[in-house]
């Protein structure tokens, strides 16, 4: 592979407990993984991306670790991660893997050692433990939120009996934050940093990357109105993007690098958006603050010290996009989630926008622009892109929510969406199942949602279920091939058979043949290498560029458009003619 693999790569992420189930107990694992990497490499991917699977109760789904340096047996071994790991190099498949510092579980020994210790002892100073407010300290230490609903602070008992102090957790209960102003802890990351690194992995993904240093005295802090962002900084959960009702459909665009002028009546005409280009956070005393960098310089240089380009991917879920860019300067990490990216609305004004915001951001600290359309924590994009209602991101969609799109739509706009963003310069990441089309399950029975932002609200969010549902590997076999036997964790809708794996590979017309000609055809034209210049052609609807010798062509309207002369290389959906249908992008050669 070629040198700094990391700037053009296509990266997929597996979501392990819903990506294939060996064993048959209903969760997906190590070995399940193993089984279909064949199939990875036959998509074209260059990376992997697993989410955790490491020892952990599973409240947060594994991103509530007990130890960091084993796997859960609901996934399987380390000699199974072994395995994984070398059948995935054996076929030309880099393997990335999460870590998750800002917090650790409840079940961490280091926080039942800090549940057991009395206050001020050094195993209470590894986490964020203080005194409660008013005379008997039985108010929070301050009015900060969990990210999942309800206060960020629990209160302990103490070894006595009493009622005693409260620690943080910006998350779930079952998530205390640690203290990274104690050196004890950045020596015991350095420590499990290394005990993957020697095993063989290509990086990590970095969850919370913008949370782990708090600002001194933990002042109060009100964020702006509605919250759910995964961590997020104030401007992305106040726009109407994550289920952004398109701008095309009269809504505000809201992606959170924009402002937008003037929401519905701007809309109507056409959508007049204006980057931010201020480098001023929303505020927030636990997001992106200033002491998190020297945290990741030091890790780059440990991973520098390893051969073969590990990489470091940060989830910094912070606004506008220049300040994103401060976790890629040249001696920090390598790549950084464009979630300003994943929050732009399909419109033509607002992609421009957002692409031009991205590669001027990143490219000014000599850093590759990533790109990324889904994941495990928003509404998946053959749904969310199409979706008529506000929906702010981590409220997930359920039953009672609005402006649901049929299915139909959804998945064409959606794989316009993907076509245009695979033909971007810089590393693009996919999100296991979209590239079969699937929806969000909006029709997940109450008393099967597991999220932890379902019961913290007492269910006024759903939550990020809906686009962890299973996958349909087999139309015919029990679990649509994703296990043997068992139940799966969450139920697959039926008429999920119609988008399983072996009914979409030998049809030409699939998502999945989308997906893999798309990325066959980016190999070979080395467009993550590229460079873009936008064309003009005179239509608001339309945004088309050039990378190389490939011309893209998107368009974001309800009406067809003339496709400009060339070859066809690749169209997200049937073309008509010599036009461009609405919600289809079409690759041409020129
Ligand atoms: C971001 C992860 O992607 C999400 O799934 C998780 O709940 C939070 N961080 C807390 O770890």
């Amino acid at each position: 592979m070629t040198s700094e693999w990391w700037r053009t790569a296509t990266i997929y992420q597996i979501y392990p407990r819903s990506f294939a189930d060996a064993n048959g107990d209903g969760m997906g694992d190590l070995a399940g993984i193993t089984a279909h990497l064949a199939d990875l490499q036959e998509l074209g991917v260059d990376a992997i991306w697993l989410s955790p699977f490491y020892t952990s109760p599973q409240h947060d789904a594994g991103y509530d670790v007990a130890d960091y340096c084993d796997v859960d047996p609901l996934f399987g071994t380390l000699a199974d991660f072994d395995a994984m790991l070398a059948e995935a190099h054996d076929r030309g498949i880099r393997v990335i893997v999460d870590l998750v510092p800002n917090h650790s579980s409840e079940e961490h020994e280091w926080f039942q050692a800090a549940l057991a210790a009395a206050p001020g002892s050094a195993e209470r100073a590894r986490y964020l433990f203080r005194d409660g407010r008013g005379p008997a300290g039985d108010e929070p230490p301050n009015n900060w939120e969990s990210v999942f609903g309800g206060p960020a602070w629990t209160r302990v008992v103490e070894a006595d009996g009493t009622p005693g102090q409260w620690y943080l957790h910006l998350f779930d209960s079952s998530q205390p934050d640690f203290d990274w102003t104690n050196e004890e802890v950045r020596e015991e990351f350095r420590r499990i940093l290394r005990f993957w690194l020697d095993r063989g992995v290509d990086g990590f993904r970095v969850d919370v990357a913008h949370g782990m240093i708090k600002a001194d005295g933990l002042p109060d802090y009100t964020p702006p109105a509605e919250g759910g962002s995964m961590g997020g900084a104030g401007g992305v959960e106040a726009s109407a993007a994550g289920g952004s009702a398109g701008a095309s459909a009269g809504a505000s665009a809201g992606a959170s690098a924009w402002a937008v002028a003037d929401g519905a009546s701007e809309a109507a005409a056409g959508v007049t958006l204006e980057p931010e280009i201020s480098d001023e956070g929303d505020g927030a005393p636990y997001w992106g603050q200033e002491g998190v960098h020297e945290i990741y310089r030091d890790w780059r240089a440990l991973l520098d010290e390893y051969p073969g380009e590990r990489i470091l991917a940060a989830e910094a879920w912070v606004d506008p996009l220049p300040r994103v860019a401060k976790w890629v300067r040249p001696d920090e990490m390598h790549q950084a989630f464009n979630f300003a990216y994943l929050e732009t609305p399909w419109d033509a004004a607002a992609l421009r926008l957002v692409v031009d915001a991205s590669l001027a951001a990143f490219g000014a600290v000599g850093a590759p622009s990533t790109w990324v359309l889904s994941n495990h924590d928003v509404v998946r994009h053959a749904t969310r892109l199409s979706v008529t209602e506000p929906n702010p991101q981590g409220h997930g969609l359920g039953p009672r929510s609005k402006g649901i799109p049929d299915y139909a739509d959804g998945v064409h706009r959606a794989r316009a969406a993907t076509a245009f963003m695979l033909a971007l310069p810089g590393s693009s990441y996919l999100y296991q199942g979209e590239e079969l089309g699937l929806p969000e399950v909006i029709d997940l029975p109450d008393d099967a949602r597991q999220d932890p932002t379902w019961f913290r609200t007492n269910g006024e969010r759903y939550g990020r279920d809906g686009c962890r549902v299973p996958l349909p590997w087999n139309a015919d076999a029990a679990n649509y091939g994703f296990g043997a036997s068992g139940t799966p964790w969450l139920p697959q809708p039926d008429r999920w058979a119609s988008l399983a794996r072996d009914v979409q590979r030998d049809d030409p017309s699939s998502t999945l043949a989308l997906y893999r000609d798309a990325l066959r055809l980016r190999r070979e034209h080395a467009l993550g290498a590229g460079s873009l210049e936008w064309l003009e052609l005179d239509r608001p609807s339309v945004a088309a560029f050039r990378n190389g010798d490939v011309v893209v062509v998107a368009n974001t309207g309800s009406e067809p458009v003339p496709l400009p002369d060339g070859t066809v290389l690749l169209a997200s959906g049937p073309l008509d003619g010599d036009s461009l249908p609405a919600d289809t992008t079409a690759w041409l050669a020129r």
